[in-house]
């Protein structure tokens, strides 16, 4: 069983005719009509809608599905394809999901996707509707990654692209010699449009520090260059944590910008768990 109770952390079982699930404990969850489970109980909520707000995931749906992060996508399903699990089927979780972009180019680009196991949790409920609603066949919770509501030793991959984490999770949650795909921010990333917001743009520091407990697989990075227009513009820079700092004269300014091209870079790094 994949799930865990988030309240007493007993195996959840489901209930085959409602499709819901509990514990022990009589503790229910109830499966949503578009397919995905709510684990994330009150108690635990910081605030009403915690996570990215419905207008921020807007924003990412629309520019993700334009298509402009699809080489890094792609990339995502090579390396999940030349470290297939011995058994099947492998179980893929894709951590701080959001509207499940990646999920459904894993199904589209991995060979035989039909042995993927996938799953996605997001914090952001309105991200997991939609990512329920769009891949019938994954398996999306509402659940913080602080406390995974999963069973230990359960996956075989976990992917984490520009997401919040808990180390000690990520391994317990892991088999032993589980992998852990990162996407982070190579030096370049988004190099034009931090042109117009910062005075002197820096590199970023591309140390890519894998938890406590993970050897390095290997790691690459991804450049090129795009051209999104007025409205993926903005949708972009919504994405980013600079985002705020774009007001006014520089927001008009990113927006009037013709034909802008923009630096993308990306680091791929694959961690083995040895626990
Ligand atoms: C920058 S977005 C990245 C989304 C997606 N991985 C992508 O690259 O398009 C970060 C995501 O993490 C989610 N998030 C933030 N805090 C979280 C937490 N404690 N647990 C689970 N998800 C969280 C947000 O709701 C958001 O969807
Ligand atoms: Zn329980």
């Amino acid at each position: 069983m994949p799930y865990i109770c988030p309240i007493c952390q007993s195996p959840l079982i489901q209930h085959i005719p409602s499709k819901g699930y509990y514990c022990a404990n009589k503790h229910h969850f109830d499966m949503a009509k578009e397919g995905y489970l709510n684990l994330l109980p009150v108690q635990h909520k910081k605030s009403k809608e915690p996570g990215d707000s419905r207008a921020m995931m807007r924003s990412r749906r629309n520019f993700l599905e334009s298509g402009f992060y699809l080489p890094m996508a792609k990339e995502i399903a090579k390396m999940i394809d030349k470290n297939r699990s011995q058994t099947t089927p492998m179980h893929i979780l894709d951590m701080g999901c959001g509207e499940g972009y990646y999920s459904r180019q894993i199904e589209t680009f991995c060979q035989n996707s039909a042995d993927l196991d996938l799953h996605g949790i997001d914090i952001a409920k309105n991200a997991i509707f939609a990512a329920a609603k769009k891949q019938e066949n994954a398996h999306f919770i509402v659940a913080s990654n602080k406390q995974l509501p999963y069973s230990t030793d359960f996956f075989d991959l976990i992917l984490r692209v520009y997401a919040p984490s808990n180390d000690k999770e990520v391994s317990r949650i892991l088999k032993h010699e589980g992998l852990l795909l990162t996407v982070t921010p190579g030096p370049r990333h988004l190099w034009q449009l931090k042109e117009f917001i910062y005075k002197k743009v820096n590199e970023h520091d591309i140390s890519v520090d894998l938890p406590e407990g993970f050897e390095k697989i290997e790691s690459q990075q991804l450049s090129y260059t795009i051209q999104p227009d007025q409205d993926n513009r903005m949708a972009l820079l919504q994405m980013t944590p600079f985002a705020w700092r774009a007001k006014g004269e520089t927001l008009n300014n990113i927006q009037r910008a013709k034909g802008l091209e923009i630096e993308t870079d990306f680091i791929l790094t694959l961690g083995r768990c040895i626990k």
